[in-house]
């Protein structure tokens, strides 16, 4: 996609509510003048669930979803993660009707004016937010990240080639997994020895890799590199799996041949990946049989060969104009430090509790910990949950808690999740 359609702001009006009311009027006006309606009341829309949802509705209510007056909980999901509130509430309006245009978000063509403008304007904040240079593609694909394990090695591995690895956790594990099917493969290092609870100081790259690929935030063992991995070889790329930490802190997009990001934990919700990748990598890909799994055809059509998610990338959007307002990616490390700072402070402190990530390694958005107990741990997580701090429940593989405490989750929830650590502390 480039800079080429319109702004979004051309067809969205600023005021998304006022909007919504010409538009209703003007189909008052428009129903008017066919007779369709002589009252001139609106079509009814029926706030209820559809046929057919009674079953979902009913188990949605008993957990308390779908009751629009509840309030919203604090929700510490690894992902599917939280958004900012504003986002939703103006994706909620965008639903019925993308600005003026009378029709919903979700129902617009791809190949419309309106989706275009959605589309580019997402690409440019992008760009904007990271500094993504000129000579970088920015991709909005399907099938999560872990489609991206096999795509990365389908176009640029062969048998004859090695692509390096660098195995810090569960994904890095499933991505050299995927690789090993199309070519040779080199561990360069691992942090397997201690239940990936660290991120190791160095690593020993094969001769001539194609690629060295790591996984920057481990979501499940609660690790992030401090910065990019040193030293690659000459005439290798670096690949980052970046799905869990993506746009948490600003990035030097040079560095990298490729980044990707599932969005559901920074981005947006699930269905849409972000691939960032170096156009001249693009060009030199190898053919892979299927059209779709090229990076080029996404390339070459500006990410829309296919119908693409578009509510992904409209929400995707929605979400970077919000990172713009907070500041951008400066000011979401700055956020993001403050609040992990404060729950790291008080687990350090604590005689209970214990985090489970070397300190030199540990996540700012994911925070691991434990009490050393299994049922201590899993009485804390049901008081939470009955609290109001749902998503606890750490991964099996590491047990324990898990806070997942990415961009949008707010400072509040931080400080009330240590005021609960403290009392069930206390309580003993
Ligand atoms: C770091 C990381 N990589 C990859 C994945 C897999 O992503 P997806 O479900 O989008 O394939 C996840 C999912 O949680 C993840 O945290």
């Amino acid at each position: 996609m480039s800079g080429k359609f319109g702004a979004i702001t051309e067809i969205l009006p600023l005021d998304l509510r006022l909007g919504c009311r010409i538009f209703r009027l003007s189909r008052l006006r428009a129903g008017a003048r066919r007779g369709l309606r002589p009252t001139g009341r609106p079509p009814r829309i029926q706030a209820g669930p559809a046929a057919g949802s009674h079953t979902l509705h009913r188990k949605l209510q008993k957990i308390g979803e779908s009751d629009h007056k509840m309030s919203r909980i604090w929700n510490f999901s690894a992902g599917p993660a939280v958004l900012p509130e504003t986002v939703l509430q103006e994706a909620r309006e965008n639903l019925l009707s993308l600005g003026n245009t009378g029709i919903g978000i979700c129902e617009h063509s791809h190949r419309g004016k309106p989706f275009m403008a959605v589309a580019a304007e997402a690409e440019s904040l992008c760009r904007e937010l990271a500094g993504i240079p000129d000579d970088y593609a920015v991709l909005f694909l399907q099938g999560g990240a872990s489609l991206q394990f096999s795509m990365l090695p389908q176009n640029f591995l062969t048998p004859d080639k090695t692509a390096d690895y660098l195995i810090t956790g569960m994904w890095s594990e499933k991505a050299v997994k995927e690789a090993k099917a199309f070519g040779r493969t080199h561990e360069a290092c691992s942090s397997k020895d201690r239940n990936f609870s660290y991120i190791p100081d160095s690593a020993s790259y094969s001769d001539a890799p194609v690629y060295v690929h790591f996984t920057s935030n481990n979501t499940i063992f609660g690790t992030q590199f401090r910065a990019e991995p040193t030293a690659i070889p000459a005439g290798a790329f670096l690949a980052c799996d970046a799905s869990s930490d993506i746009f948490s802190r600003p990035i030097d997009v040079r560095k990298y041949g490729m980044i990707y990001a599932g969005a559901q934990k920074n981005l947006g919700p699930s269905g849409v990946t972000l691939v960032i990748m170096r156009k001249d990598l693009v060009a030199a890909a190898s053919r892979t049989p299927a059209t779709m799994l090229q990076y080029r055809t996404h390339a070459d059509n500006e990410s829309m060969y296919n119908t693409p998610p578009t509510f992904g990338i409209y929400l995707m959007m929605l979400v970077f104009r919000w990172i713009k307002q907070q500041g951008g990616l400066a000011a979401m490390q700055q956020h993001n430090e403050a609040k992990a700072r404060v729950l790291y402070d008080y687990l350090d402190s604590s005689a209970l509790f214990r985090t489970t990530a070397r300190p030199d390694s540990r996540s700012l958005m994911n925070v691991t910990f434990v009490t050393g107990s299994e049922e201590r741990d899993n009485a804390f997580v049901k008081k939470a949950e009955a609290a109001g701090f749902s998503g606890l429940k750490g991964h099996r593989s590491v047990g324990g808690m898990r806070a997942s405490i990415y961009n949008a989750f707010p400072p509040e929830g931080v400080t009330a999740l240590v005021q609960f650590l403290k009392d069930f502390e206390a309580a003993g």
